[in-house]
């Protein structure tokens, strides 16, 4: 019998998680206060982060143990099984091999735990009674909720008003696991009332929902905040995939030629890459690459300057990618894909060329997405949809080429929640958008000269 899935025992889940930081060769550029443009220092962080949590972001150590408590919670779900795609590569005729990790096994169904888990446990660390965030497809708010629940704690999300209405269960779950939540853009904000003067039918966005979310943290001293990707800390809580599969493809007698993964704010793509980059950096041959809709092209149509995480401005300035900070992205599907920006790690390692990026519209990535569901029997999430899709296309240029390439994608989490895409798909409704070039580069206009 063919094997199919690689299991690892809970004694394999990681006790380390992997900070690229130690290998980069040029690191990111310095976050900025948005008033006076000068480097943040942790002080300006500590009203909405705990200490610990500012001291991974800014740390140059590569290796961070993890807590036991976080391991603990980790073994619920971790390690998470590689599979080998047999009967996805059968379908496509490719000589490659695909594997993919499923991140999707985890109680919220997607990679987002990873990071909750110890952000939930160091905020509660702190005497933090309350936080509150930001979600898009749901995932991160969910993941979220499920985490502060185990270390009680309250939490307060903002969720996009497109996904609040195209997936009223992600809610029911948040709500399950003792979660608020909200529409954003909302009137119970300044940021939320903001918009909503400007735009009372305003469809959200995740540089609205974090506006929102970063207020309430500043504004009640026993509430933080919690990003659910972009930040250092954040993918560096994630390489736990990245790691677990390296131990995996040892054990398959095998090594990723390309490694994918789908990017919103980029941190499955570097919870899966950064332990694989950390062997490229060190002269080994393997691709990374992103998957990106064409709708909110980050790196591939971005410009790499200073912008705000949010929309109103009270982030930081961070060196990104960024379609501008105001860009609402169309409402695609894949809502944790709409992001203005990405991780400052992953846009500096994309323009130093360590890493590729690629763009898809949203049904070709529907097209990958049945494909699986019928070869594989999983449904993905949209956004993981678009991994798939790059490594579909990978497979197809190896069976051009003949050659048999080893792919690897992250599944960063499965579409249960999402079956209103699919409803949309199989009546034929689901619209491609255009790359929005117009509305990116007045957006483009309004950003800070620095
Ligand atoms: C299933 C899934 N994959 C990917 C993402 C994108 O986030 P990131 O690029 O930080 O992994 C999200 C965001 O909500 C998600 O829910």
């Amino acid at each position: 019998m063919r094997q199919t899935k690689i299991v690892l025992p809970d004694s394999e889940i990681p006790k380390q998680w992997y900070n690229i930081m130690a290998d980069m060769p040029n690191l990111p550029e310095p976050p900025l206060h948005p008033g006076t443009k000068q480097p943040v220092g942790p002080d300006d962080l500590s009203a909405i982060f705990p200490m610990s949590l500012i001291e991974q972001e800014v740390s140059q150590e590569r290796w961070i143990d993890i807590p036991e408590e976080i391991l603990d919670v980790y073994s619920l779900w971790r390690p998470t099984p590689l599979f080998r795609a047999h009967r996805l590569e059968e379908a496509l005729g490719t000589p490659a091999k695909i594997y993919y990790k499923n991140e999707g096994v985890s109680p919220a169904g997607s990679h987002k735990p990873n990071t909750a888990v110890p952000q939930a446990w160091y905020n509660k660390q702190a005497g933090i009674k309350r936080i509150a965030s930001e979600t898009g497809a749901g995932q991160w708010g969910s993941s979220l909720a499920l985490a502060n629940g185990f270390f009680g704690l309250d939490t307060t999300v903002y969720m996009v008003r497109v996904s609040y209405e195209q997936k009223p269960y992600r809610r029911v779950l948040m709500e399950t696991w003792g979660a608020t939540v909200h529409a954003s853009p909302t009137k119970i904000t300044n940021a939320g009332k903001k918009i909503l003067e400007l735009d009372p039918d305003s469809p959200g966005s995740l540089g609205i929902a974090i506006s929102e979310a970063v207020e309430d943290a500043a504004t009640h001293d026993d509430t933080n905040y919690a990003l659910g990707s972009v930040l250092n800390h954040v993918l560096l809580h994630q390489t736990v995939i990245g790691l677990e599969a390296k131990k995996q493809f040892e054990i398959a007698g095998e090594y990723p030629d390309v490694v994918i993964g789908c990017c919103g704010g980029g941190s499955n793509l570097a919870g899966t890459g950064f332990p694989f980059l950390q062997d490229k950096i060190a002269g080994k041959q393997v691709i990374v690459r992103a998957v990106e809709p064409i709708s909110c092209p980050t790196l591939t149509k971005g410009e790499f300057r200073y912008d705000f995480g949010d929309t109103v401005g009270m982030t930081p300035l961070l060196k990104m990618y960024t379609l501008g900070h105001d860009f609402v992205p169309p409402g695609i599907h894949a809502g944790g894909l709409r992001y203005h920006a990405d991780a400052p790690l992953l846009c500096q390692l994309y323009h130093d060329g360590i890493i590729e990026a690629e763009s898809y519209g949203q049904t070709a990535v529907f097209d990958a997405a049945i494909l699986f569901a019928k070869t594989e029997g999983i449904i993905p999430a949209p956004e993981s949809s678009h991994a798939i899709k790059g490594a579909i296309d990978e497979a197809l240029r190896a069976k051009e080429e003949g050659k048999e390439k080893v792919i690897f994608f992250n599944l960063s989490g499965h579409g249960h929640f999402d079956l209103a895409a699919y409803a949309d798909y199989i009546a034929g409704k689901l619209t491609d958008y255009e790359y929005p070039a117009d509305k990116i580069k007045e957006s483009l206009a309004k950003l800070p000269q620095i």
